[in-house]
């Protein structure tokens, strides 16, 4: 028995230096330790061993049975390698790679970040509010009333719910106000959405930066100082700006913002770029009652809301709005 284990040892190990592949090598593997194997055979051989020679039998098995599962595992290693190395045979590691072209950010992420940095500045912080949003946060609790035009079928994206997509960022007036005990000051970017007919300065999804700054004797001048500091920190300290009297139901008075487009080869035009004005009282009672807090009768404050879009034609002098959403990386790759 000792003789037939030592045989079936040698030939196996010989066998298995020998194999040229993994196949090859895991045949050897089902013939010499399989439950058919060779090695099993002589296994077997072990219940006619005299009692006392058992141990020693048994462990001359065990080392054969090692020293094989050691030589197949080498085996499988060193074909391995060979595969690999045929694999790669020809390659130049110490090539350099090819550049990835890398991306940029788009202009009005851009120019929303250059906003919010310049805003956060001046001391107001970020706010947030969902883009599904309801009718009292959109039009009711902003003063708008029920037979206000902005809240018609043919300008609102309505849901089935009676949810609708937010019009304006003027929604995170009203819930921050809801959370929030007065002073306030924040900003808050986001998009908004409208039926509109998408022309060359107007699109139905479209992005805007709210503003809301409340507290006790604040004035049109702050509101004024504010936006015109906002506006040459953005644009230069040359930017023309004008306020125009305006109309929204949450504001009063209110105001349009225009800036001067001064592009190389175009006329210059006032482009119209926020809505603004001081809270309107009636927006404060809202809150006021809503919450059933008296937090924000008697307070005074601005608001506004800018463009972002538009902000970024001023910026680049963009003649259509369009090509913010048409995603030419022809366009996009000037921003980077
Ligand atoms: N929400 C207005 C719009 O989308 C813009 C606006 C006007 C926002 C006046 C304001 C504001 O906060 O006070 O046209």
């Amino acid at each position: 028995m000792k003789d037939q284990i030592a045989n079936v040892q040698a030939e196996a190990l010989a066998r298995i230096a020998t194999v040229a592949d993994l196949k090859a090598l895991e045949d050897a593997r089902v013939a010499i330790l399989g439950k058919k194997g060779c090695l099993t055979q002589v296994q077997q051989g072990m219940r006619d061993v005299p009692k006392e020679e058992k141990p020693a039998v048994g462990a001359l098995l065990n080392e054969a049975r090692a020293a094989i599962s050691a030589a197949l595992e080498a085996r499988r290693e060193a074909l391995q390698a060979e595969l690999d190395a045929a694999a790669v045979a020809g390659s130049d590691f110490s090539m350099p790679g090819a550049a990835l072209p890398q991306g940029g950010l788009h202009p009005i992420s851009i120019v929303r970040d250059e906003a919010v940095r310049i805003l956060r500045r001046m001391g107001f912080t970020l706010s947030d509010g969902p883009e599904i949003e309801d009718e009292w946060h959109c039009f009711d609790a902003l003063n708008t009333p029920e037979d206000h035009p902005a809240r018609n079928e043919k300008d609102t994206f309505y849901f089935d719910s009676g949810k609708l997509l937010r019009t304006q960022t003027s929604t995170v007036q009203a819930r921050t106000m809801e959370k929030q005990a007065p002073p306030v000051r924040i900003i808050c970017p986001g998009s908004a959405f409208r039926r509109d007919a998408i022309d060359a300065t107007h699109l139905s999804a479209f992005n805007q930066i709210e503003g809301l700054y409340v507290d006790r004797c604040v004035s049109v001048g702050d509101l004024k100082g504010t936006l015109e500091y906002f506006l040459k920190a953005l644009f230069g300290s040359e930017t023309a700006v004008r306020f125009r009297p305006h109309f929204f139901p949450f504001t009063e008075p209110s105001f349009e913002i225009d800036v001067l487009l001064q592009a190389a080869g175009q006329a210059p035009r006032w482009i119209e770029i926020a809505g603004c004005g001081m809270v309107n009282p009636a927006v404060f009672e809202n809150i006021d009652r809503s919450t059933g807090k008296q937090l924000y009768s008697g307070c005074t404050g601005f608001a506004f809301g800018i463009g972002l879009e538009r902000l970024a034609m001023i910026r680049w002098g963009i003649r259509d709005i369009r090509l913010l959403i048409e995603n030419d990386v022809r366009f996009l790759a000037q921003f980077q």
